[in-house]
């Protein structure tokens, strides 16, 4: 069989949703070959990482805006425990009513609650903690130890003491989303990206991300299973990190036999030529600037929030709805929410409906100045929802969002691979968006389903000018009694 090639032009034409793509769509649920969202390396020695591990106390609006904390942590597992207990542990559960089945919600949020990502980390001289690679298991928070040593497994700079990986298994996304998934995993690696480097940052370390790297050097590397892609690696440095000379040992391969995750893997040829696509690296090719502009609304100072990252990054939800009528959040709340100009790709568009001092319309974002562009006045409750594929909480939030990706200058500096950059940061937006507002007292959800092409006449932009690749909502949600702080593993 001939494998199927394309560019990331075909794959975003063909994964757009409309009226007709939806009425021809086929795509039925398969409940009982639903895949496992956990992933788990069986065969291998399973390290301990400590319960209840220090809480970052600094608060997340800082955290956010640039300063950093400090982490407690005096050994390598509680240092370890901490990171991963603040950025993609288990934080609650659901119920479902019909079944009584409680499932498992995290840190970081996920598309469909499918969580596509796995969290693979390499430790080089973390005190009192073997050096090794390591996959992360959530379900129970502790380590899989796939290798034992790892100094000749080339990762990151070779100075970092942690450098992860994360990974995406698209079948576990397409078994929900189809061909569409692609884009979802990719938001999903942009949030998890960004609430590990948060967390980081919160313990007082910085973290780097390198988007260009040989993927099938790194998924052999790490032998890695051949459903997980490598997508993103992710250094961790500071003085903060406790650390002690690493080990010179030749490196123990334990491996660990991948979990099957459902009875059968259907495939998605689509999916996997675009990412073929994107494994191409261009070679460097500088990104052009970014098309700045100035808009006639300055945003005030930031509302302040004293709530901590830990318990800000714990307790964050997704909305299942937005209480739809009074109270309004203030120009200074949303503008404690809107991040700040540290991305490349990525415009905001905002559809105002309920914000004091600003009429409702749409507006978009000139981060550099801090400044609001008022595009189009009139309510937006009816088109953001019905652009959100008539989901109703972006119509009823406070405020909504549509990303609009600079698709084509991310493939001009940096090929397919581009296509990827532009969706993780929109994800990584999300999760700024997300912690942002929990800590303001306000709720959020992210919106991967949206009619795109309407979006781009309701704005009346060009493809040119950018393309919609994430929808988000933001303000007071509606109590979701199914949801609990607490989750048993069966
Ligand atoms: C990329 C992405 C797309 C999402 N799309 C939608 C959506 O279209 N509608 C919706 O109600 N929730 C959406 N969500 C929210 C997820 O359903 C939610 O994150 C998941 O159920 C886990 O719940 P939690 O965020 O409370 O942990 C999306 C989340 C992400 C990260």
């Amino acid at each position: 069989m001939r494998s199927l090639s394309i560019g990331w032009r075909d794959y975003h034409e063909s994964t757009k949703h409309s009226l007709e793509s939806l009425r021809r769509s086929s795509h039925a649920l398969d409940w009982a070959n639903m895949p496992d969202p956990f992933r788990h390396y069986e065969g291998v020695p399973v390290l301990d990482l400590p319960a209840d591990p220090p809480v970052p106390e600094t608060a997340a609006l800082d955290v956010l805006q640039g300063p950093g904390g400090a982490t407690p942590a005096i050994d390598g597992a509680t240092f370890l425990s901490q990171l991963l207990f603040y950025s993609a542990s288990i934080s609650a559960s659901k119920l479902v009513p019909s079944t009584g089945y409680r499932y498992a919600l995290r840190v970081n949020p996920s598309s469909g609650n499918l969580h596509p990502t796995e969290f693979h980390f390499l430790t080089r001289g973390l005190k009192d903690w073997p050096d090794g690679l390591y996959h992360y298991r959530p379900s129970s928070h502790m380590a899989e130890q796939r290798a034992l040593g790892g100094s000749e497994i080339e990762l990151g700079d070779g100075a970092a003491p942690v450098v992860f990986v994360l990974t995406s298994i698209a079948w576990r996304e397409a078994w929900k989303y189809g061909d569409r998934a692609y884009r979802y995993c990719l938001l999903d690696i942009g949030h998890a990206w960004q609430s590990l480097a948060l967390a980081a940052r919160a313990m007082g370390c910085e973290a780097r991300a390198i988007h260009a790297f040989p993927d099938g050097q790194i998924a052999q590397a790490g032998r890695l299973n051949d459903d997980e892609w490598p997508m993103l690696a992710i250094e961790l440095h500071g003085n903060t990190i406790p650390v002690r000379k690493p080990d010179a040992c030749e490196t123990v391969w334990y491996g660990g036999e991948a979990n099957q995750l459902s009875k059968e893997t259907i495939a998605y040829p689509r999916i996997q030529a675009m990412h073929e696509a994107t494994k191409l690296i261009y070679p460097g090719v500088p990104t052009q600037a970014a098309p700045s502009g100035r808009g006639e609304i300055q945003l005030p100072p930031s509302a302040p929030s004293s709530a901590g990252f830990g318990t800000v990054v714990r307790t964050r939800r997704s909305a299942l709805d937005f209480v739809g009528g009074p109270p309004s959040i203030s120009l200074a709340q949303l503008a404690a929410i809107l991040p700040a100009s540290c991305f490349d790709f990525i415009q905001l568009y905002l559809y105002v409906h309920r914000v004091e001092g600003l009429e409702p319309g749409v507006y978009r974002h000139w981060p550099d100045h801090a400044e609001l562009e008022l595009i189009k006045k009139g309510d937006q409750r009816v088109a953001a929802a019905g652009l959100s594929l008539g989901q109703f909480l972006a119509g009823n939030a406070c405020v909504a969002f549509s990303m609009i990706g600079d698709l084509e200058r991310a493939a001009r500096a940096h090929g397919d691979r581009g296509y990827r950059y532009v969706h993780f940061e929109a994800g990584a937006i999300g999760q700024r968006l997300y912690l942002a507002a929990e800590a303001l007292g306000l709720r959020a959800t992210g919106i991967g389903a949206f009619y795109d092409d309407e979006v781009h006449r309701h704005f009346g932009i060009s493809p040119e000018q950018g393309q919609v690749v994430y929808h988000f909502a933001i303000g007071y949600p509606v109590p979701d009694l199914r949801v609990s702080a607490s989750y048993a593993e069966k």
